[in-house]
């Protein structure tokens, strides 16, 4: 990848990788993603984040240095804001390239510089609001950003230039298409294929995180900001705000959800299929936006939290399986309760063999997740005519809640994914 200059003697550098990995070693990234690492040259040479091992890091980034005149052995400081493997796995090779680069990191990274590379020397820890002179009237401040992602992060702000490089935050899925890495570079099509994977990212990665957000946001809002440089996803120079308005609704999300319903379904026989047509004709009445899911699919899961994040409302079917949740249900509930979704108005429909049970479980492991239940919709074999009238009522019940009260949401562009 190029090299590209994002303000006066500051470049961005990096990686796009590729779909073949999953990211965190779970998450399916078929667009890529993007790995970002920033340059900037004044009487100091510094480096901000770096990337993955075993990614072409030390070619490719002297390659990237050395076209602007730099190179890794001459880089003074290197800032680790994060200290997620993503950013900091290549460290190693970098230390043998340049054994006299100095690290800054917060206090809670050097134990995990210790543990993950082994690193101690030449690390000096920085507090919240401290700052470096680059010289040439240069500086940067860091600002601790706990938990977004992980407790050791932090920020840096380039004062002079306005710039802030966020690490984790204000990220997203997707590598940068070619030849782009700024937000005015971006078809319309681009830009809502990048919220789409925000949404996901978001979902996957930070939403067990959001109160976290919130303050981080909070803190912000003091910062003048022309130029926010994420390490993944686009650069934004022509409208921040745009991504800063994505992360609130993301945020928002976090307390009931927006107008829209996610369907998960799973059937051992066929019988709780059968109820499948009553729900998406009854959610076509509605005009509430939907997806449906069947499971078990492990490379879906990314997507139904993504949906599920979005929508207020969630729709389960499930049979009851030896006196419990299906399995693959009760798995896709752990992941809804570890990425917080919470909130929501639930409604589940099954089938039992000659009892049931999946319910009360499904009531026990949603407790804690403050969902409301309208009432379920049980059958023993097959649905009857009956029990897809009861069904359909509750969908419908589901939608008049799910309206109620949002008369001043606005309509999404077109295209737009939240
Ligand atoms: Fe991009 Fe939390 O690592």
């Amino acid at each position: 990848m190029k090299q590209i200059q994002i303000a006066e003697n500051t470049w961005k550098i990096g990686s796009n990788l590729g779909n073949e990995e999953l990211f965190e070693g779970i998450w399916p990234t078929p667009d890529g993603v993007s790995v970002n690492s920033y340059f900037i040259r004044e009487e100091k040479s510094v480096l901000i984040d770096i990337v993955k091992k075993d990614s072409g890091f030390i070619d490719e980034y002297e390659e990237e240095l050395n076209a602007v005149g730099a190179s890794l052995k001459t880089i003074d400081y290197l800032i680790v804001n994060h200290m997620e493997p993503d950013h900091t796995g290549a460290l190693l090779q970098l230390t043998r390239f340049n054994p006299e680069v100095r690290i800054f990191c917060t206090k809670k990274s050097v134990p995990m510089l210790k543990a993950f590379y082994g690193i101690e020397k030449n690390v000096t820890a920085v507090s919240d609001g401290e700052t470096l002179d680059l010289g040439n009237g240069r500086v940067l401040t860091f600002l601790e950003t706990p938990n977004i992602h992980w407790p050791e992060t932090m920020m840096t702000y380039d004062s002079k230039n306005q710039i802030l490089f966020s690490c984790d935050a204000f990220g997203s899925f997707k590598a940068l298409p070619e030849g782009k890495t700024f937000d005015d570079e971006m078809t319309g099509q681009e830009m809502n294929e990048f919220q789409a994977e925000t949404l996901r990212y978001y979902s996957n990665i930070v939403s067990t995180f959001t109160p976290f957000v919130i303050n981080g946001l909070k803190k912000l809002e003091a910062l003048k900001v022309k130029i926010i440089a994420p390490s993944h996803g686009m650069v934004w120079r022509k409208n921040p705000q745009t991504i800063v308005s994505w992360y609130q609704k993301l945020c928002d999300f976090a307390v009931r959800g927006g107008r829209r319903i996610t369907v998960i379904w799973s059937s051992m026989y066929g019988n709780t299929e059968a109820m499948l047509k009553t729900v998406t004709d009854t959610l076509n009445e509605t005009g509430i936006p939907y997806s449906v899911y069947r499971i078990p699919d492990e490379p879906k899961l990314s997507y139904i939290l993504a949906d599920c994040w979005r929508s207020e409302g969630i729709i389960l079917g499930m049979p009851t399986y030896e006196y419990r949740m299906f399995p693959p249900m009760a798995h896709v509930i752990d992941l809804l309760d570890r990425s917080h979704i919470k909130n929501r108005l639930a409604f589940r429909f099954g089938s039992f063999g000659w009892s049931g049970g999946a319910q009360k479980q499904l009531d026990e492991l949603t407790a804690k997740l403050n969902w409301t239940f309208l009432n379920p919709v049980e059958f023993q074999g097959a649905p009857k005519e009956e029990d897809k009238a009861k069904a359909a009522a509750e969908i419908r019940e589901m939608a008049n809640r799910i309206n109620a009260g949002r008369g001043n949401d606005s309509p999404l562009k077109d295209g737009a994914v939240f």
